[in-house]
Parts: structure tokens; C-alpha cells; sequence
């Protein structure tokens, strides 16, 4: 089944909203298969990152990263991919749809509480950087046919 990698970034841990933000995905019916509270290295943020490192936000998106801890998570589900984009909501809190994450809990880009994957291949790559394939955990839900036709 498809598995996405979220992060909860250091603002979200710092603001006290780390039971809201799981809650949202726990609540929607997707599975949590991997989870860490870390501080991140400078390497780490770089390689999760590297796809921006020409941009001008860059460097301090790095050093906020590792800043203070995050809460990086595996969850799985059918199409988590992009359905966890949705909940999170637009890379701008100010615009971000209320009722997405973004949307109901912050109000600027530079700290925007969360990273969610941008697409299934994005996904896999993204996982295998931050977890190790025994950190993750092969379980089924026994609420899952309530879920699930
Ligand atoms: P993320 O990767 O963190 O899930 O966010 P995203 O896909 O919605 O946005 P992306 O374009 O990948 O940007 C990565 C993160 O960089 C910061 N950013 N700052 N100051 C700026 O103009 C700016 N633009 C992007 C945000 O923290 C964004 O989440
Ligand atoms: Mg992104």
C-alpha cells in the first residue's frame, strides 16, 4: 500500500501541536507505520532539501530545521500521497485553506509546521532518507474493514 513521509517541523514541536497534527491524519483513517522525535543534522536537512538549494530561502530553511526537534513519520493508506498534501494544505499558511493544517494553525511560509511528500516517487525516496527499513513497522489495523470496502 502507498506510504507517504510527514514531518512535524520544529515550530509545530515547539507550539505544543504535536497531538493535533497526528490527530488529523489518525483520525482520517491512515496508518502510522514509522515514527521519530529528532534533532535533524545539517546533512540530513541538506539531502531532504537539496531539491531547493539554489532558492534564497535555503539557508534558513536548513537552520531551522535544526533548530529545535521534529516528529518524522511513515503513514500509509490508499492514495496517502496526495490526500496528505490536502489535509496539510498550501505551502503558505495565509493562503492555505482553512480546515487544512496550514491553514488552521499557521501564519507565514517560513513556518509553516509540517512537511508532507509531493508525489508517490518523492515519497519513497524521502522514506528511505529518514528511516531505516526496520523502523518500519508492517501492521494492519483491525478497524480496517471499516475502512475499507
Ligand atoms: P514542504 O516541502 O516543507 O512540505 O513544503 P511545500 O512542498 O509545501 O513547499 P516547497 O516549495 O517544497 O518549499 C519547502 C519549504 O521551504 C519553505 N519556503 N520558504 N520564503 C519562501 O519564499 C519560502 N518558500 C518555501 C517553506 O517552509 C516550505 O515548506
Ligand atoms: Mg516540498
Amino acid at each position: 500500500m502507498e506510504r507517504t513521509f510527514i514531518a512535524i517541523k520544529p515550530d509545530g514541536v515547539q507550539r505544543g501541536l504535536i497531538s493535533e497534527i497526528i490527530g488529523r491524519f489518525e483520525k482520517k483513517g491512515f496508518t502510522l507505520v514509522g515514527m521519530k522525535f529528532m534533532m535533524v543534522s545539517r546533512q540530513l536537512a541538506e539531502q531532504h532539501y537539496a531539491v531547493h538549494k539554489e532558492r534564497p530561502f535555503f539557508a534558513g530553511l536548513v537552520d531551522f530545521i535544526i533548530s529545535a526537534p521534529v516528529v518524522a513519520m511513515v503513514w500509509e493508506g490508499d492514495g496517502v500521497v496526495a490526500s496528505a498534501r490536502k489535509i496539510i494544505g498550501a505551502t503558505n499558511p495565509l493562503t492555505s485553506e482553512p480546515g487544512t493544517i496550514r491553514g488552521d494553525l499557521g501564519v507565514s511560509i517560513g513556518r509553516n509546521l509540517i512537511h508532507g511528500s509531493d508525489a508517490v516517487e518523492t515519497a519513497q525516496q524521502e522514506v528511505a532518507l529518514w528511516f531505516k527499513p526496520e523502523e518500519l513497522s508492517d501492521w494492519k489495523p483491525t478497524v480496517n474493514p471499516w475502512l475499507y470496502e
